[in-house]
């Protein structure tokens, strides 16, 4: 069984690309809409919530763990593999070394998280691919406005925020709900590269579970849990394609 979290249903844009790739796994998806947004929370508070859903994923039988979160990972993961070690955990960071090995030349924006943009481990990240073409961006509120599944809103923020910046040709989408918004960004932006971490992710998932010999061997099936409200459970449907039980 392999558990996956995020704050709501942003970290399904992972999820699709692992099931892509590894369709013969038993998942638990866990939604915890009730906490979000993860964006701007202290971190000893962020842990007690990301180690409450890691230790109802191992109870559960979870011997890996995708965090879907770019915020929750760069924020948790060094002390959840410390606590856990017999656990694999998958991280996700902003696909900024994307931008490196493909436009490297390309002036680029970068939307995270607050708590990503600020982190230790994302900064490392950006000084070392940086292009000196980069623009980092937090977007405090957006992750919320996707959650919610607010249209008009989300096209006001993006007008409001993103407007200023003329002439960007690769965009990072360094918050696993940002994927969900791709075509109101181009609303704003034009025709932009995207580059965001769910195929990384799974081939990353890939590799250490072949590595760890732990095997699929099982038909696919999605466990949904929200920590707020079974309403998600359509939205979340509709964006897999598939029925979770
Ligand atoms: N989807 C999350 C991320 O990748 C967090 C959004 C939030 O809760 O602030 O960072």
């Amino acid at each position: 069984m392999i558990g996956i979290f995020d704050s709501g249903i942003g970290g399904s844009t992972i999820l699709k690309e692992i099931i892509n790739i590894l369709p013969n796994y038993k998942y638990i998806y866990y939604s915890d809409s009730k906490n979000n947004p993860y964006g701007n929370k202290e971190n000893q508070t962020l842990y007690s919530i990301v180690k409450n859903i890691v230790e109802y994923l191992i109870n559960r039988g979870c011997m890996a763990i995708v965090i879907a979160c770019n915020t929750a990972s760069t924020k948790c993961v060094k002390r959840l593999r410390q606590e856990y070690p017999q656990i694999l955990f998958i991280a996700t960071e902003p696909a900024y070394k994307m931008v490196y090995d493909f436009n490297f030349n390309g002036k680029t924006l970068v939307l995270a998280t607050k708590g990503t943009i600020e982190s230790e481990k994302f900064l490392a990240l950006y000084h070392k691919y940086d292009n000196h073409k980069t623009i980092l961006k937090s977007c405090v509120g957006l992750a919320e406005l996707i959650e919610e599944d607010q249209q008009e809103a989300i096209d006001r923020y993006l007008h409001e925020n993103l407007s200023e910046y003329k002439d960007i040709e690769n965009v990072v989408l360094g918050c696993t709900h940002y994927p969900l918004i791709k075509d109101h960004i181009k609303k704003v932006l034009g025709n932009v590269n995207f580059f965001d971490g769910s195929v990384g992710v799974a081939k990353e998932l890939k590799r250490k579970l072949d590595e760890r010999q732990i095997l699929g061997g099982h038909s696919l099936s999605v466990e949904f849990i929200d920590s707020s409200s079974e309403e998600k459970r359509k939205r979340f449907e509709k964006i897999l394609g598939l029925k979770t039980i």
